[in-house]
C-alpha cells in the first residue's frame, strides 16, 4: 500500500517497500559472499546514509571480514576546487587489503570517484564499490560499480538511511518526492 509522508516543504510517496529492498540486499550479499571468500575484505561504510544498508548487508555475509565506518566531511575548498569532501575516520591500514566501499547512493558519481582516488593512494590490493542505489542517468564520471542493489530514475528519495535535510533516515521503506 502506498503511503505518503511529509518532510519540511516536500511530499514523498512509498517507492521501494522494505521487502523489495531486503530481497535485493540479500542478492548483493550472495554475490559478495561468493567473490570475497578468502579475501578477508574490509567493508568501509560511508556514514551517515549507508547505516541501514550496511547493517542489513553485514547480517547476510558469512565470510571472514571486517567493517569500519568513515565520513566524508564537506568543507569549502579554494575557489578553484569548490566544495571538497575529506575522508575522516579511517584508522585502518588498508595497504595490500581488499576494500569494499559501502555507499547509500551513487548520483553523479563524483563523491565515489574522489573517495576511490583517496583510498587508491593508500596502496590497497583492490577497491570495490557496493551501493544500495544508483541513478544511472545522472552519472557524470566513468565508474565501475561492482555491486548495486537497485537502479532508480532521477527522483529524489528518502528513507532507509537516506535523508532530506537531515530528516527521513529512519523510515524502513524508500520514498520518492512527488513534487
Ligand atoms: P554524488 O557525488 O552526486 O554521487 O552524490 C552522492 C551523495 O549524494 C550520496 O551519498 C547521498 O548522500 C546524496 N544523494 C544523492 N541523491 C540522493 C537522494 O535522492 N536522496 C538523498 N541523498 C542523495
Amino acid at each position: 500500500m502506498q503511503q505518503t509522508i511529509h518532510i519540511k516543504d516536500k511530499r514523498f510517496r512509498t517507492f521501494i517497500p522494505e521487502a523489495d529492498i531486503l530481497r535485493e540486499v540479500r542478492r548483493v550479499a550472495e554475490e559478495i559472499n561468493r567473490d570475497m571468500a578468502g579475501k578477508n575484505p574490509l567493508f568501509l561504510s560511508v556514514l551517515n546514509g549507508s547505516f541501514m544498508f550496511t547493517s542489513d548487508l553485514m547480517k547476510c555475509l558469512d565470510i571472514p571480514c571486517e567493517v569500519s565506518f568513515v565520513k566524508l566531511a564537506s568543507y569549502e575548498g579554494t575557489s578553484s576546487t569548490g566544495k571538497v569532501k575529506e575522508l575522516v575516520g579511517l584508522n585502518e591500514d588498508i595497504s595490500g587489503r581488499t576494500v569494499v566501499i559501502v555507499e547509500d547512493i551513487v548520483d553523479t558519481g563524483l563523491t565515489m570517484k574522489r573517495l576511490i582516488e583517496t583510498l587508491e593512494a593508500k596502496s590497497p590490493k583492490e577497491v570495490r564499490i557496493a551501493t544500495l542505489l544508483v541513478k544511472p542517468e545522472k552519472l557524470q564520471v566513468k565508474l565501475h560499480i561492482d555491486y548495486a542493489a537497485m537502479e532508480i530514475p532521477n527522483d529524489f528519495i528518502v528513507g532507509y538511511g537516506l535523508d532530506y535535510d537531515g530528516l527521513g533516515r529512519n523510515y524502513r521503506d524508500i520514498y520518492a518526492v512527488t513534487d
